[in-house]
Order: C-alpha cells, then structure tokens, then sequence
C-alpha cells in the first residue's frame, strides 16, 4: 500500500500521511529543536503508546508516556490538569512536543493540552480510530467536556501533523468502523460523490469489517475513502480553520445528531447519531423544495447498506428540538442546518419554519427501530 500526503494550508502548513507503519514520519513532523516528547494514550492503548515511547526515547528524545482513562472519560478539566502537571514537572519548554495515539477523545484532549501549554505547543495527532483519521485529528479542533456539555471548553490549535497508520484499523471493533464511516458518507454528501460510490459498491465488506482479516480488495477501498475524506476536511479547515464560514457544511446532520446523542445520554456512538442527523437534514431539504426524492432516497439505502441507523423514537420532539436551539453551533436563538441542494451542494437554511421541521422529524420516527440498536450504543 502507498503512502499518501495531504498538505493543509493555512498559517502552519502540516501534513497528514496517509499508509502503514507510518512511526519513521513522527520525528520529521515534531520538529529538529524538541527535546522532550510526551505520549499521551488511552489505557487500552498503553502497548501502541509504549512502543511510541521507545521508539522516541531510541532516536534520543526525553520521551515521557502518560495513560489517560478510556473513551470520554478522558476529555476532563482533572485529566488535563494532571497533564499539566506532568508537563510541569517534566520540565517542557515552548521547543518541545505532545504526541496523541488514540480515538477522537484523545486527539482532543492532547490538542487542548497542547494548545494551553505554554501558551501552545507542537502536538503531533496518530489516530487510531476511523472517526479520528477523517475527522477529529484533522483541522486543529481541541476540547473538553464539562458537566453542562461537551466541547464546551477548547480552542482552535491545528498540529503539527497527522499519521493516519491504517494498521492501527486491523483491530478495530466493527461497529467503529461503521460508526466511522457516517462521517465519511457525510463527507461524500457534502463533497465527493465518488465516495457514495465507493461506500456503496463495497458496504457489505465494510459492514462485515474483519480487521486484519480483510480482503486486500477493502482495505485498498479504506485508504481511498480516509485520503478522499482528508482531501476534503483539508480544503475545507484550509479555508476556513475558525468556522466562520464554509467549515459549516461538516457539520451536516451533526444538528440533529447532537440532540440525538444528548437524548440518548451519549449512550449512541457519534456516527450513529450522525447517520440519523443525516437522514432529517436530508428530509428538512426536501421538505423545503430543495432536494429530490431520489437523494434523500439515497441517504437512506447507503447507511442502511452499513448497519447505520435512519430512523429514531417519535416521542422526543420536544427535548430535540430544545437541544437544538441550545446547540453551540447555534447563533442566539436562531437555529441553523446545513443542508443540500443536491450531492456536493451544500448550502445553509436559518430558522427554518418550525411546521417544517416538526414534519422532517415525522419522516425520520415514521419507522422507528424495532429494537435498542445494539451494536451501535455503548451501554
Ligand atoms: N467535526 C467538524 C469540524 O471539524 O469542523
């Protein structure tokens, strides 16, 4: 498999390599004048977080390893305040550097320690999640959670790089991997058709992911569905790093997604929000005389074909709706979608008619799931 580089631009240009066995990259991206390096990893990552350790500590770096606890567990003010104090005690300096091996909550976490730092720090991101090669190491979002919500408290600080190491997918869980392609298929949606395509053409292997195990036929497809995610996250933070403008559209379906995950106690994976965020957009579009049949259609048989979820209960109108208007993403009262035209035109609709709205969630509760959706909750 080749190695792929997309370069984002923007104030500090950076890379993300796309490949396998991608740790030879790490030193050129932390940078000649860094002395000491800090590995920050999830407990059930301590032997990848370890052997990035080692390998710095080989090439002759002061390299330091701290274990953070799992998942969002990891995403606190008490988490980033002991590696404060690590860093602290460790002596770091401005030249030094933070690397992240883990998920999305990781990438988060180490990039708003980074970002605080001294002020701001190097950190180089190596996700090890599908959701965090295509999304969240990419574009320099950081943050934690409070008890009022989550992202609440973060900062923009792109990294210096990003190694998407797709070995580092062999053993991920299926229902990862499919909950990471929602944003992948968003990604298609709002950019590339040529991701429908490709999601559509190879969802039973996809949805079926078996790892190491795979035919080298889905992991060709896997590191063309990551490099064109990337390609199109990059373009879109390189533009717009501060979300003034067009960074919105990557936030299709994550309006309704969001509630869905706050009404579901974030016991819903994010893509699995997601993919159901997708499906009302894509209604709340066709309901306002912007979008055919044929691609809401669409949005409906490509997550399905996955094992994603298009529907949700009929009897949470009003917390949904409640959550939304509190969104963060919300300016004062007015609520704001990002919707399509058509495949790759994506456009804004502020402060659509409330009927509308009430009858785009009628569409997405019309046939609810049967069941608790297993496989893609975390309780
Ligand atoms: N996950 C959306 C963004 O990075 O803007």
């Amino acid at each position: 498999m080749s190695t792929t580089r997309v370069t984002v631009s923007g104030e500090r240009p950076y890379d993300v390599v796309i490949g396998r066995h991608l740790l030879g990259e790490l030193a050129a991206m932390i940078g000649r004048d860094t002395r000491r390096v800090l590995v920050m990893h999830p407990a059930s990552l301590q032997a990848t977080g370890e052997a990035v350790r080692e390998d710095m500590a080989g090439q002759g770096y002061e390299a330091f390893a701290v274990e953070l606890p799992d998942a969002e567990e990891q995403k606190t003010a008490q988490v980033a305040a002991f590696c404060w104090q690590v860093l602290g005690q460790a002596d770091f300096t401005r030249s030094d550097a933070i690397v992240s091996v883990g998920g999305g909550a990781t990438t988060d976490l180490a990039g708003f320690v980074a970002a605080t730092w001294l002020r701001g720090i190097r950190v180089v991101h190596m996700p090890t999640t599908l959701l965090a090669m295509v999304d969240a190491a990419v574009g320099g979002k950081t943050g934690i959670n409070t008890a009022e919500g989550k992202n609440l408290v973060g900062s923009f600080h792109p990294p210096a790089g990003v190694l998407c190491d797709l070995a580092a997918l062999e053993s991920l869980d299926r229902w990862d991997l499919v909950a990471g392609l929602a944003e992948v298929v968003k990604t298609g949606f709002i950019a590339d058709e040529e991701i429908l395509r490709l999601v559509s053409e190879h969802a039973a292997d996809l949805k079926g992911w078996q790892g190491a195990d795979a035919p080298a036929a889905t992991w060709d497809v896997l590191a063309e569905l990551v490099t064109r995610s990337v390609r199109v996250k990059a373009r879109v933070v390189g533009e717009d790093l501060k979300e003034s403008g067009l960074r919105e559209i990557l936030n299709y379906g994550h309006t309704f997604g969001h509630a869905v995950e706050l009404a579901e106690r974030y016991q819903w994976r994010h893509g699995a929000a997601v993919a159901v965020g997708m499906v009302f957009a894509a209604e709340l579009a066709r309901l306002a005389g912007k979008l055919d049949d044929a691609v809401v259609d669409r949005h409906r048989e490509l997550l399905t074909a996955l094992g994603l979820p298009t529907s949700y209960r009929g009897d949470k109108w009003d917390d949904l709706l409640g959550a939304m208007r509190r969104d963060k993403k919300s300016r004062g009262d007015m609520l704001r979608f990002v919707v399509l035209d058509d495949v790759a035109k994506p456009v804004r609709l502020e402060g659509p008619d409330p009927t509308l709205l009430a009858a785009a969630y009628a569409e997405v509760s019309k046939e609810p799931p049967a069941g608790r959706e297993t496989q893609l909750t975390l309780g």
